[in-house]
């Protein structure tokens, strides 16, 4: 009976399996591409890493290699993957729901008849070169439907990153449905896999993690969209078999370019290999795309280092910096006053002048007007009133913004002026006027957080309204050079009235394409005014917003030694050139911490120096002390900002120093900033082995930001290179919260 049955189920099997052969190769007849079935690699290279694909001769295209550089790869061809060979599918260049793949996919689409699977095969590949970058397109396509995928990767040598999207084209007659649609999927063989990641809240931002990566899927994601990353950032540091280190290891980096809700999915499979996934978050975010249509989707910034997490970091800087990951990053930023702080609400314009004389004193370039200059019928006196409606307020300053940003510019500063476009107070005319462009979902009740709602972006009206907001305040005075955008709530209870029902959950996408295209707009009309990304601090401190930023609101975290654990997490994948970063009163608002004035300053001048208290309250040391800091650090930006960044000493270590250096690139110069925030004894020292200098020069130290006398027994003495690096200094910080600053000179 038994194998009766078993006959019969055979028999049946062969059958069905014949039939779909020939429907197979008929739809396959009639499919418009021939598929190439060539055995071949496609190698992605930069001066000093290699990703590598291959297709094999099922035409599938394969991950193959992602390292250092490789003379020959051609065993790769051959190379089969016998621990999965049995299970299946070997890790796809891009893995897709359908076929034999098991693990989650990056693409899964529910086609217009409703077949939930594709299987993507080769069909050509293109490299070429494009403004420094080589980039190798791979054009792959669906096995059975007019569906084409095709992979984008722009390689940029001298920087070692490689940049990854993905187009995804509907060629059906009917719209399809786009469930997963991420950018990237990278594979890793390895042992043991060292996640490092990103995670935080409000005002601890960028706090690090380490975890070893076990079977099953780790998630690093966000469903907040806007100030998508506030509390985990869309980037990572993957260190494979060891722990991540500073200066050794393979490691692979990464960052998602997407101001929206994102997903970094960690996949350690049955034979322990690991598949990375990086993208929009799938979740809830269906996305229907019409016939002949192209999704395109979001950047992933890739890069590999194999002298550990320094390393990585350094080229992903030099990325940002080289290629505009960052907005204009060769425009010096000018140190600056923002009135947030020293203020809040509570100002008027002689307020604002006496801040202005103070921050000209002290030698500081710029004063930023924060929150609380508008708004009349519902004026801004508070987070409860007034967003939506940008007219100054009349009370507040009746001669207007000119004669507060007239008068700056007559001190010698610049002037910048915060707004907040994307969120409107229900207290406001416009949320009157227009209750039809809140995102809340039909005729449910929206929830409000920070006492406002969010305006729908997805709607063109909104997007004109947005850009107005931009464009009417910088018609407030010709003397704007700044502009402060901020974004402070979350989304909930999602849903747009301008989108049709059946689109609801394409929202996630289209507002962030909505945001995009006013940031085009806006960076059309004012390609040279200075943007600051702001979302309650760090909430869009990526790569998606970057672009048209120039620098980033690290955290409303301003205390000292928070900054140091905040500041050393976000220098693992953004530069210093995006991380502004204040001087702020004691006890901190934030944490109530109290610091030296010096210990502030010394952590401040590692990023985008600048103040953000009422000057009014320092006392006249306290004033000398910030006007001698802010000219020092004026001669030593350059260097902080473009130089290339060397982590010496972890706060995370447990030993209470942290310590970081700046190199100029031709070596000549480096800035130095140790810290110590543990009593350590009476006799300890801090003990720091200098990196990135040339060994081969001598060069001398300068304590900057001394306070009664120089710290360090070889002020003003000259090393060799190679003894900074190798035997190294001693520095007696021992006291809570004591700090040092060195200037670094080449001396012939
Ligand atoms: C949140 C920001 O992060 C702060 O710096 C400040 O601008 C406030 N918003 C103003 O409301």
């Amino acid at each position: 009976m038994y194998l009766e049955m078993k006959k019969i189920c055979l028999l049946l099997a062969f059958t069905a399996f014949s039939l779909a052969a020939v429907s197979a190769a008929k739809k396959q007849a009639a499919r418009p591409l021939d598929i190439d079935r060539t055995p071949r690699l496609i190698e992605i290279a930069t001066d000093n890493t290699e990703l590598i694909l291959k297709v094999n001769s099922d035409g599938e295209v394969l991950f193959g290699y992602y390292g250092r550089p490789v003379s020959d790869p051609s065993p790769l061809t051959e190379k089969k993957n016998y621990k999965r060979a049995d299970l299946g599918t070997e890790p796809q260049a891009y893995s897709v729901q359908g076929g034999r793949e098991v693990r989650e996919a990056a693409l899964a689409v529910t086609h217009s008849d409703g077949d939930l699977n594709t299987q993507l095969r080769y069909v050509s590949h293109k490299t070429e070169r494009k403004d420094g970058a080589t980039v190798t397109t791979v054009q792959l396509a669906d096995l059975k439907h007019p569906f084409d995928v095709r992979l984008v990767y722009e390689a940029y040598p001298a920087e070692d990153v490689i940049v990854a999207h993905t187009e995804i084209t509907n060629r059906e007659s009917d719209p399809v449905i786009l469930r997963n649609y991420y950018s990237v999927n990278l594979t890793a063989f390895a042992d043991r896999y060292f996640l490092n990641y990103f995670y935080g809240e409000w005002a601890k931002e960028m706090t690090m993690a380490e975890i070893e990566l076990t079977h099953g899927i780790k998630k690093v994601s966000s469903l907040k969209h806007v100030r998508a990353v506030h509390c985990e950032n869309p980037s990572f540091i993957l260190s494979l078999d060891a722990p991540l280190a500073e200066k050794s290891g393979d490691v692979i980096a990464g960052a998602l370019a997407w101001t929206g809700n994102f997903d970094l999915s960690f996949e350690v499979d049955d034979l322990d290999i690991l598949a990375v996934r990086a993208g929009i978050n799938p979740y809830s975010a269906e996305y229907p795309l019409a016939s002949g249509e192209t999704f395109s989707t979001p950047n992933a910034i890739l890069t590999f280092s194999s002298e550990g997490a320094g390393r990585a970091s350094r080229n992903l800087h030099d990325w940002a910096r080289n290629r505009n990951g960052v907005y204009k990053p060769e425009v010096v930023c000018p140190t600056l006053l923002n009135s947030w702080e020293g203020a809040y609400f509570k100002f008027d314009a002689a307020v604002l002048k006496k801040m202005i004389d103070d921050a000209a004193d002290m030698g500081l370039e710029m004063f930023v007007l924060d929150d609380g200059w508008f708004g009349n019928e519902f004026p801004r006196n508070s987070s409860k009133a007034g967003l939506g409606d940008w007219q100054v307020n009349e009370k507040k300053l009746p001669a207007g913004i000119d004669d507060i940003a007239s008068y700056a510019v007559s001190k010698g500063l610049k002037f910048g002026i915060w707004i907040e476009p994307e969120m409107v107070n229900p207290q406001s005319v416009l949320a009157r006027e227009h209750p039809e462009w809140v995102v809340g979902n039909n005729g449910r009740e929206q929830t409000t957080m920070r006492q406002q709602w969010l305006l729908d972006l997805t709607n063109p009206e909104v997007q004109d309204f947005v850009f107005g907001v931009f464009d009417n305040t910088m018609k407030l005075s010709p003397h704007i050079s700044y502009i402060k955008w901020d974004a402070n709530r979350h989304v909930e209870n999602v849903g747009s009235s301008y989108l049709d029902g059946r689109s609801q959950s394409a929202f996630w996408v289209k507002y962030t394409e909505g945001l995009y295209k006013v940031y085009e707009r806006i960076r059309k009309a004012y390609p040279d005014v200075m943007i600051q990304a702001c979302a309650s601090g760090g909430g869009r401190v990526e790569y998606g917003a970057l672009k048209y930023h120039d620098e980033a609101w690290t955290s409303d975290n301003t205390d000292a030694l928070s900054r140091i654990f905040i500041q050393y997490g976000m220098s693992h994948i953004y530069p210093a050139v995006a991380m502004g970063s204040h001087v702020s009163a004691v006890p901190n608002h934030q944490t109530a911490a109290v610091t030296p004035l010096k210990f502030r300053f010394d952590v401040a001048m590692s990023g985008r120096l600048g103040m953000e208290l009422q000057p009014k309250d320092l006392s006249d040391g306290e004033k000398e002390f910030s006007r001698r800091a802010i000219a020092d650090y004026k001669r030593l930006r350059p260097t902080i900002m473009y130089g290339d960044l060397y982590r010496l000493r972890s706060p995370y270590d447990a030993k209470g120093y942290a310590s970081s250096m700046y190199v100029s690139k031709d070596k000549k110069r480096a800035v130095l900033f140790a810290y110590c925030f543990k009593y350590q004894g009476g006799y300890r020292a801090c003990r720091l082995k200098l990196d990135g200098l040339d060994a081969s020069k001598r060069y001398r130290l300068k304590e900057i930001n001394v306070q009664n006398k120089p710290i360090f027994w070889g002020e003003g003495k000259a090393f060799g290179g190679d003894y900074l690096m190798n035997e190294g200094i001693e520095i007696p910080l021992k006291k809570l919260f004591s700090s040092a600053v060195f200037e670094i000179e080449e001396v012939k």
